[in-house]
């Protein structure tokens, strides 16, 4: 993704959770990653941005992220964008590394099951929108996640990303709304655990 991109961080709801919309400016077209709990917010962020946009992707499946995500489909005139092993209706089912294009530019999509077997991250190339898979100071464990899955999806996906990528987190649980993933290398115990016996150990 060009320089010339826009992302937008809007907070929504009583979850403290993270909408974004990331906006090519050569060609105005634009994603959402994830709806929330109200459209408003969204439609007001698109109209400020005079932005077209194209696809609203689910970074997985909890209510708290897509509950509304076919009345902003529907609002926009976009795509809906699932990963295929998500339980959700859509328009679109994704695939690891398959790409969804604004203008000329590419976001990539990064399956990284784990916090459900349907995470996906989207990858501009300069940022991370990284769902409930990776928070700033921790990561999206729940009762029914899986440690060995997260483990992969960080280990062997995400940390392969430069440092100075971006992390836009699905929620705001952290000190700071957004953070680069070379500072969380060095803060986030979860990314600090090295391998896969320390890593099983933060879980009980
Ligand atoms: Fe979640």
């Amino acid at each position: 993704m060009s320089p010339e991109r826009t992302v937008r961080q809007i907070p929504v709801g009583p979850m403290a959770n993270f909408v974004y919309v990331l906006a090519d400016g050569a060609s105005g077209e634009a994603l959402v990653v994830d709806s929330g709990w109200e459209t408003g917010p969204i439609l007001k962020v698109v109209a400020e941005l005079r932005a077209k946009v194209k696809y609203v992707v689910a970074s997985h499946e909890h209510f708290d992220h897509t509950s509304t995500l076919r009345e902003l489909a529907d609002a926009t005139g976009a795509e809906l964008v699932a990963h295929q092993a998500s339980p959700l209706q859509c328009d679109r089912r994704v695939s690891d590394r398959e790409t969804l294009k604004l203008g000329r530019n590419s976001v990539r999509v990064l399956h990284t099951p784990g916090h459900t077997p349907d995470s996906i991250c989207l990858h501009d190339g300069l940022d991370l929108f990284s769902g409930d898979t990776l928070f700033v100071g921790t990561i999206g464990r729940f009762e029914r996640s899986d440690a060995d899955a997260i483990y992969s999806s960080l280990y062997e996906t995400l940390l392969r990303l430069p440092d100075a990528t971006m992390i836009y987190p699905g929620h705001d649980y952290g000190d700071v709304p957004f953070r680069t993933l070379g500072e969380e290398k060095r803060s986030n115990p979860y990314l600090m655990a090295g391998d896969i016996r320390r890593f099983r150990s933060l879980f009980s």
